[in-house]
Order: structure tokens, then C-alpha cells, then sequence
């Protein structure tokens, strides 16, 4: 695995492949995990050149503390990338991505960026797709993965490339699970053990959400979910919502039509963790 810091560095190995190869490319902030992992195999299937950036991007974060908390394990993400095949690693400093002004650009996401996430971290989408925007620019790929954990996330950067007319196609991966349904995150290495043992709840109760969607309304879903997390002790809900999954609005009346999914947030203790499940 070649490893570059540099945006010259990594364009002078990338241009010397790009005329006859393909190049799939897996942003990350590291802390690898499975998902990441399972985002790796599928690039690898389908590309020649598979790319990964490490670069834990300042500004998309709203609380400052959650920044200078985020699990930094530079040396193991470098062990793991080689053992599952990575080709490229490109781990820039903030300094190569933002020179010396560290700030997001403003986006119009169609209104993506005001539903869920974009209520509860204010400017994080900004800075999503700052960072997304320069990193596709640097490494020009044909094609790019996200995982559906962070499903908004996933829609506002295709939102982003359709509109700045980017030309590559974002792919969006099946959420990577544990045998206990918690959905894989970097965060979850933060968790205490009595959290880690109380998180696998929020799944479940996505599971049950699906069910209960065949037959019960949109809001007495909300009302049982609210009440669900109302009995745990460690886990306290943010919020529950059901939406229809292009535009994020929430629904009002259920249509044959519409595809839709439930999203949740909720603390484990200080630790903030996001899952959805399409119903
Ligand atoms: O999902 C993430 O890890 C980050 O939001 C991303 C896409 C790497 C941008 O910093």
C-alpha cells in the first residue's frame, strides 16, 4: 500500500493509472472498523485502484469536545488498510486541505441538510460536504462509497455531486452490523462497557418499528419509540423519525409510492450514536 500526505504527492502516483484504470475512492475520519472494511471489498470489486483517506476534517464537527475526543488510531487504520488490500492510503494534515482558512462553504443541499442531523448539529453538512467536495477534486475517482449508517450524509453528497456536477457516482453500502445489531461506528470504541452491553436496544427497536409500520400510524410509532427509550436507563433517545427517504421530510400520510425509513439518535452516556433501517 502506497501512503501520501501530500495532494502533489498522491496526484503524481493517481495520474500516472488514471487514463486506463478505474478509481474507487472511501473517505474516512479512520478509527476503521468492519464497516469500513466492507466498504473496502466492495471498491476493490469493482475498481482497479482503491483509495482511502484518513483526515478527521475539523469542520464538521459542532462540539468542539467531540473533535479533540475522536479516536485517533493513525498506526492501526495503516495495518488494517493493508491487510484487507487497500492500494492508496492518503492521510493529508489540515494545513493540505484547508490552508490557512479553516472554514466550511455554505451549501444548498435542496433542504437535505435542515432534517434530522441538520436539526441537532448545526453547520455539520457545511462541512461534510466541504471536506467531500475538496477530497473528490484531489482525488478524482470514478467512483466513491458511503456507508447507509449515515443515510443523510449519503444523500446530501450525492445531492452535492449532481448539483457541482462532479462527474463520478456515489454508491451508497448496506450498514455493517454486529451479531447484536449495533450498527458499526468508530464511536462505538468510545462507549463504556454497560453502554456497549445497552446499545444493541436501538436496533431492535428499529426492527420492531419495521413491523409495526405494516399496520400501525407513522405517529403512534413515534409515541411507542419515545416510550421505549423512556424504560432505559442508559440510552436516551435525541429523536425518532420516519421519512420518505429522497426528500427526509417526515411523513404525514403513508403512500404506496414512497419509499420510506426510520431514523434515531440517541446518547449512550456522553456518546451520540445514529442508525435507520428502510421500512
Ligand atoms: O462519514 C465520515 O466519516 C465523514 O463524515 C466523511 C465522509 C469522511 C467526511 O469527513
Amino acid at each position: 500500500m502506497k501512503v501520501f500526505y501530500t495532494k502533489v504527492a498522491l496526484n503524481t502516483y493517481l495520474d500516472t493509472h488514471k487514463k486506463n484504470k478505474q478509481i474507487g475512492f472511501i473517505p474516512t475520519m479512520g478509527a476503521l472498523h468492519e464497516g469500513h472494511l466492507s466498504l473496502l471489498k466492495k471498491c476493490n470489486e469493482e475498481n482497479d485502484i482503491s483509495v482511502v483517506s484518513i483526515f478527521v476534517n475539523p469542520t464538521q464537527f459542532d462540539n468542539p469536545a467531540d473533535l479533540l475526543k475522536y479516536p485517533k488510531t493513525f498506526q492501526d487504520d495503516t495495518k488494517i488498510l493493508e491487510s484487507a488490500q487497500c492500494d492508496v492510503l492518503f492521510a493529508p494534515d489540515v494545513k493540505e486541505i484547508y490552508a490557512e482558512n479553516i472554514t466550511a462553504t455554505s451549501f444548498d443541499f435542496e433542504g437535505l441538510e435542515h432534517e434530522m442531523e441538520g436539526r441537532f448539529r448545526i453547520g455539520h453538512f457545511d462541512g461534510v460536504g466541504t471536506v467531500v467536495k475538496r477530497l473528490f477534486e484531489i482525488v478524482a475517482p470514478n467512483k466513491a462509497y458511503f456507508g447507509e449508517k449515515d443515510f443523510q450524509q449519503l444523500q446530501i453528497v450525492k445531492k452535492m455531486t449532481q448539483k457541482q456536477q462532479l462527474p463520478l457516482e456515489v454508491k451508497g453500502c448496506n450498514i455493517h452490523r454486529a451479531k447484536n445489531g449495533l450498527a458499526m461506528s468508530s464511536r462505538n470504541s468510545r462507549l463504556t462497557k454497560a453502554h456497549l452491553k445497552a446499545a444493541p436496544f436501538i436496533f431492535k427497536t428499529l426492527q420492531k418499528v419495521k413491523m409495526k409500520f405494516e399496520t400501525e400510524a407513522p405517529n403512534t410509532i413515534i409515541e411507542w419509540v419515545e416510550k421505549e427509550f423512556e424504560k432505559q436507563s442508559l440510552l436516551t433517545l435525541e429523536y425518532f423519525t420516519i421519512a420518505d427517504e429522497k426528500t427526509l421530510k417526515n411523513i404525514k400520510n403513508k403512500d404506496e409510492k414512497t419509499q420510506y425509513r426510520a431514523f434515531i439518535a440517541v446518547f449512550a452516556g456522553e456518546i451520540r450514536l445514529i442508525d435507520n433501517i428502510q421500512i
